[in-house]
Parts: structure tokens; C-alpha cells; sequence
């Protein structure tokens, strides 16, 4: 039977991919490709009900909606855990866990900040997905978690016999990018999520299945329950087997420790890896690790006396805003910028936030004198997620951007399809300063020691206009400045002079171009290997880097072609700044991000030669051609691929060009107009 077969195989191809996809392995199937075959088993299934198991990949989307949510008692209460909020407190636990705690094993898990879920596997499928509820009977979201890609729906086989019931616990959470990129794609009307718990939580209960389908979320278990009976020793060797059924468990983020030292040592670095990590933690949850202890341990009413969650300082907070400022950027553009009542957020002073613009002042409704919520996620700039409105005693007034520039005085601008307001004046000092603060920064020509302050002083008295003036300074000069000192002006005048041989995706990243970020730049760069390549470099050839789109190069154009850029192109070269070509230790995946096709008899090569050549450089070798191509390798006789690259635009090349190019010469896709 021909639809038995292809349903087994597109089970099976559907359960590889999604495994792989939430795995460290490579993703074996494209996303398009997924949804492709995922409707091809879909529609079998629809036509051969019989061949539906009810662990396919179907069953994760596409159930019907249900009439809110069915009562699912747990069989054991889902407990939560004490907290210590310090060091002293997880001391004190320790030590009511024995009178040696450092003879003990501990078992160290992130705590992930999501929503808790049950999960039962009868005869290793999945059956019931229930939420915590009262911790004696939540609901049963069977319906939503399946719709979990990372979630397997049957248990794999592993060397350990399969037992008929198991009840396991975890956490469904949500990526920060897939969060922000969610909430970013969001109407106003349908408003924002506070953070990523509240996501997971609303999306789990979801009446409509489909809904929750059309949520990013992840899942991690934790905990076997019974899991002693199942004939297990420890909390380690249950995360182990968990992962071995299938199952997804942060593993690499947990640890097994012997003694509290080891305890206190991983606290340390998990709370310095929180920012790195790809999803938010609000602590390190500790248990023993001996199930044994565990029980003699035992319970309090509502939680274990064998484990804690030690928390990480709070990210959020409450403050008075106690001003709004108004900076202005390099491009001219206003920000508003809040003044807080300083409090500390996860281990820092927070003093000030962004409030972005004029919009989201008024979306948030915020106005000084307000208490406010202030949140600080990973590495990011604090910003105000919340106004505590009902806390207002007074009427307060709303707040008005200002119509003339705080720095210049210049009546500020709103260009057409922007929100942001912007001052026209090239020559408002404090976009002066911004662009030569900018240019100087870490990620760009990274001149240290030239600070803010300083920057503020060069430009107020009138020393330095353009970036290209930093490079005519001169020790004299620089000493009649306030608190500089003969010594430091000599060694200011040697670093800004040793910043003449930054590389080139430096400098492009430090003009300050729009939409040119620093990767965006290392791209550019690593292909146009000039600046006179840049400055020639057509709208057309630009698009053709990867990660640079029609926006990114008309910016880069754009800029190119503006006189006053042109001249300070030139003062910088005349003042001896001069960019090292390209390094060759970058050739290794010098196609790294490209999308190429391979079409015609190549000489001396056949096909999949010329494929593997192409993908160990990094590319990615594809079978039709459209604008998405960065490049159509040709070889003899090639026939309507070759046309439609040229009628796409898309730039064909030869194979000798190619091994020039991937033997270290200039990139044909980015030259100089002959
Ligand atoms: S164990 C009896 N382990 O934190 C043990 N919980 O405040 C109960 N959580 O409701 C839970 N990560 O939702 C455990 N690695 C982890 C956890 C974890 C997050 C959540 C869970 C629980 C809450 C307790």
C-alpha cells in the first residue's frame, strides 16, 4: 500500500527535522520544505484516517478549538519550591539538609522563568498535558502542548524498558528573540506582552489550538514523578534518561556538584551567564540529588525540603520617573530619554532608560512623577515596560517633545513615513559630537581615551568638526584643554594616530551610515576590499553581499554620493588614514551566506565536486534561480538558468573567476565600475 508507505516516511522525515530543528544538529529540512510535506501527511491522513497515529506530526496543529478547558487532577500535587534570595539563605537551607552538606551531591538546574506543565505518556504516547492550576488540579491543554514542536509526542526507545504510565514535569517557555520578534509584530490593538512568562502562559491557554500553533514555544522538563519507583537513584540519572526518551532538557545548563562550594561556584556563573543565554532565568534551582535523601528529607505542606530556587537579583523594579531628557543623535534624531530614581536591576544601578519616542511616551502614558516599572533584560538598555497610572495622586501633565532642538535651537523635523523628530542642522554640536563619540567607540575605530567628556570639550571649542580632524590634532593644542596634561595629550595624539590602520569594516562602520551596523560593515568590507571599491560600489553589486538588502545598499549609495561625505572621505585619506586590505585568514568561508546555483558542464569539474567545493566555503548550493541568488556558476552549455540570472540580474560567473576569487583575489560580485 503506496499511502501507507509515503505517511511512514513523511513521519518520519517530519519527526527527524523537528527534532533536529530544536536540537544542536543541523536543521535537515527548510522551513517552507517543513510546512510542504507536513500538508502532504495531512492530507493522506484525511483521506486514510486509518493511517493517522496519534503521535503524527499533524496532531501538533490544526485540532479543533475546545470549549475551555477540562479539569485535570494531578495524581501527585505539583509543588513549588522555597526561595533563597541570597547566599546567607542558601546557606541556611544547606544546612537543614544534613549536617554535612558538603558531603553532598547537589543537582543544579536553571530555574526557568515559564509556566509549569505535566505531561503523561501511556505506553510511551503522549496523552495529557495538564497546567498547574491549584497544584491539586490544573487544566488540560493536551490539545496546545501538542502543538509544541520541540515536545515529542511519542517517547523514543532507549536501552531502558519503557514504562506503561510516566508522569513528567517541565517548564514551557520562550526564547528572548522569538519573544521580541513576536511582541515587535504586534498591533497596537493587541498590545504588547510584559515579558516572556506571560507569553508562554497565554499561549498554552489558548482556546484555540491553532493560536497556540502560531506561538514560538519551547519546552524543558525536569522531573519524573515516582521516579524512585521507576527504579531511578538520583535527580542527575532521571535528567539523563529523560533526555534519552526524547525528551528536551536543558542538560548542558545543569550541573551534578559534590559539596556546597561547588554550589556557590555554579550560582556565580550561571548568574554571569544569564545574560548569554537564549532564554530567561530567574535563578538556579538546587536539589539534592539522592532520591534516597530526598525522601527522608520529604515535604512541607506545599514544598520540598530537599531543594530551592536561589534567585538571581530581581531585572524589574518599581521608581519614580523623575524627568524626561531629550538627547540628540548623530543623524539628528530626538530621543527621549528618562530619569530615574535610582534602583538596583539585576546587580546594577539603573539610573536612566530609553523611552524611544514621542509614540511610545504616549503609549506608555508616562509623565514625570509617575511611578514606573523599570525591567533589564540581558545586556540590553533599561527600558520602562509600565506606568503605574492607578498610583498617580495628581493630575499630571503629559509630555510634549520639544519643537526646536535642545542642542542648536534649530526647529526640528519630522520626515515623512518616521516617527522619530529630527534636527536638520549638520552642524548642531551635538550631533557633531555623537558622530565623532560614535566614530571613536569600541566597535568602530575604537580610539581609547577619548571619552564622552572629551569629545564634548573638542567639539564646544571648536577643535574638531569632522572625524577627520581628530587625525590634525595636535599635543599643543590638545594641552590648553581642561585637565589634560602634556603626557596624556602626547599619548591621545598616538592612539588617534595608531587608528589610521583600522580595517575597513572599522571605518565603514564608524561613518555613522544608516542601516550599516558593525556585521553588516564586516560583510561589505570582506567584499568590496577598498575604500574606493565602496565609493564606485553600484546599488546593484551591493545587494549582491550577503546580509545586504536593497535598503542597506541604497543607504550605502546614498551616503557615497553626498559631497560632504565624499570630502571627509578624502580629508581622511589625506590625513594618512588608510585601511589594510582584507586579511586572508577570512578566506576560509569566503562564501559564507551566499546562495548559489551551478549550471552547464563545468570543465574538469563535474557537478558534485563543484557542489562541495562551493559548500565548503560556505555557501549554500540551491537549484533555481531567483533575486535571492548571489551567484550562477556556469559552466558550458548552459542553458535557461544562465538567462534568468541575467534577466534577474544575478551575476554569473565562471569557474576560473571563481578560484581566483577563493584563492584570495578581490570578490567578483563587488569591483569598481571599469
Ligand atoms: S522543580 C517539587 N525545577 O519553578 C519541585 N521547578 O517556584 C517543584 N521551575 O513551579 C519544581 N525551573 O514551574 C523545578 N529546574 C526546575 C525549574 C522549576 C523552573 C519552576 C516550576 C515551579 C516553580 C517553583
Amino acid at each position: 500500500m503506496k499511502d501507507a508507505a509515503r505517511a511512514a516516511e513523511l513521519f518520519r522525515l517530519l519527526h527527524e527535522a523537528s527534532r533536529r530543528y530544536y536540537g544542536t544538529e543541523n536543521p535537515t529540512l527548510a522551513d517552507a520544505e517543513y510546512d510542504r510535506l507536513l500538508r502532504e501527511l495531512v492530507e493522506l491522513e484525511s483521506a486514510h484516517p486509518e493511517l493517522r497515529r496519534p503521535d503524527s506530526p499533524t496532531q501538533r496543529v490544526g485540532s479543533p478549538p475546545v470549549a475551555g478547558f477540562a479539569a485535570a487532577a494531578h495524581a501527585a500535587p505539583m509543588l513549588s519550591l522555597e526561595n533563597a534570595r541570597d547566599e546567607g539563605e542558601f546557606t541556611a537551607f544547606a544546612a537543614r539538609c544534613g549536617t554535612d552538606a558538603d558531603a553532598l551531591d547537589w543537582c543544579l538546574e536553571p530555574k526557568l522563568d515559564g509556566v509549569s506543565i505535566s505531561l503523561t505518556y501511556m505506553n510511551g504516547v503522549l496523552v495529557r498535558a495538564a497546567t498547574r492550576g491549584d497544584g491539586e488540579t490544573g487544566e488540560d491543554v493536551t490539545a496546545n502542548a501538542r502543538t509544541i514542536r520541540s515536545l515529542p509526542l511519542r517517547l523514543e526507545a532507549s536501552d531502558r524498558a519503557l514504562p506503561a504510565q510516566l508522569e513528567i514535569r517541565g517548564e514551557v517557555f520562550v526564547n528572548n528573540t522569538d519573544f521580541e520578534r513576536f511582541n515587535d509584530a504586534r498591533t497596537e490593538d493587541e498590545g504588547r506582552f510584559m515579558n516572556p512568562r506571560n507569553f508562554a502562559s497565554g499561549s498554552l491557554r489558548q482556546l484555540d489550538p491553532k493560536l497556540t500553533a502560531a506561538r514560538p514555544l519551547r519546552i524543558a522538563l525536569y522531573t519524573l514523578v515516582d521516579a524512585a519507583r521507576h527504579g531511578f537513584s538520583s535527580q542527575w540519572q532521571t535528567l539523563e534518561q529523560l533526555q534519552r526518551w526524547g525528551l528536551p532538557v536543558e542538560i548542558d545548563h545543569c550541573r551534578r556538584m559534590h559539596g556546597t562550594a561547588g554550589v556557590r561556584a555554579r550560582f556565580a556563573e550561571l548568574a554571569a551567564a544569564r545574560d548569554t543565554l537564549p532564554f530567561e532565568i530567574d535563578g538556579m534551582v538546587v536539589k539534592l540529588d539522592s532520591f534516597r535523601l530526598q525522601e527522608e528529607l520529604g515535604f512541607r505542606s506545599r514544598t520540598p525540603r530537599w531543594a530551592v530556587a536561589w534567585k538571581f537579583p530581581p531585572r524589574e523594579e518599581a521608581t519614580d520617573l523623575l524627568g524626561i531628557e531629550v538627547s540628540v543623535g548623530r543623524t539628528g534624531t530626538l530621543t527621549p530619554v528618562a530619569v530615574l530614581k535610582p534602583v538596583m536591576l539585576g546587580g546594577v544601578t539603573v539610573a536612566s532608560a530609553t523611552l524611544h519616542n514621542a509614540e511610545e511616551i504616549a503609549r506608555l502614558d508616562a509623565r514625570v512623577g509617575d511611578r514606573v516599572i523599570v525591567q533589564r533584560a540581558g545586556d540590553v538598555i533599561p527600558k520602562i515596560t509600565q506606568v503605574l497610572r492607578e498610583l498617580r495622586k495628581e493630575p499630571l501633565p503629559p509630555f510634549r517633545m520639544p519643537e526646536r532642538c535642545p542642542s542648536c535651537g534649530t526647529a526640528v523635523v519630522q520626515d515623512t513615513d518616521e516617527v522619530a523628530l529630527r534636527c536638520p542642522n549638520a552642524a548642531c554640536p551635538a550631533q557633531r559630537q555623537a558622530r565623532i563619540f560614535h566614530f571613536a567607540s569600541v566597535d568602530a575605530m575604537d580610539i581609547r581615551g577619548l571619552g564622552e567628556k572629551l569629545v564634548e570639550q573638542l567639539v564646544a571649542e571648536g577643535l574638531v568638526k569632522t572625524p577627520a580632524d581628530l587625525f590634525r590634532l595636535q599635543p599643543a593644542t590638545l594641552e590648553t584643554l581642561e585637565r589634560m596634561g602634556s603626557r596624556s595629550a602626547e599619548k591621545l595624539v598616538q592612539t588617534i594616530a595608531a587608528a589610521k590602520t583600522r580595517e575597513l569594516s572599522r571605518l565603514l562602520f564608524a561613518l555613522g551610515i544608516r542601516h550599516v551596523g558593525a556585521v553588516v560593515a564586516e560583510n561589505i568590507a570582506r567584499h568590496c576590499g577598498s575604500v574606493d571599491a565602496l565609493r564606485v560600489a553600484t546599488q546593484e553589486q551591493l545587494e549582491a553581499i550577503p546580509g545586504v538588502g536593497e535598503v542597506v545598499a541604497a543607504s550605502v549609495v546614498a551616503w557615497m554620493s553626498d559631497s560632504g561625505n565624499q570630502r571627509l572621505l578624502d580629508e581622511l585619506t589625506a590625513a594618512g588614514v588608510q585601511p589594510p586590505a582584507p586579511r586572508s585568514a577570512r578566506q576560509s568561508a569566503r562564501l559564507a551566506g551566499h546562495t548559489v546555483v551551478v549550471t552547464g558542464t563545468l570543465a574538469g569539474l563535474d557537478r558534485r565536486a563543484a557542489e562541495e567545493l562551493l559548500q565548503q566555503q560556505g555557501a549554500k548550493v540551491t537549484g533555481s534561480v531567483s533575486a535571492k541568488t548571489s551567484f550562477v556558476l556556469a559552466g558550458a552549455e548552459a542553458g535557461s538558468k544562465r538567462t534568468k540570472a541575467e534577466a534577474l540580474g544575478v551575476a554569473v560567473l565562471d569557474l576560473e573567476t571563481l578560484q581566483a576569487w577563493l584563492a584570495g583575489g578581490p570578490s567578483p560580485l563587488c569591483k569598481p565600475a571599469p
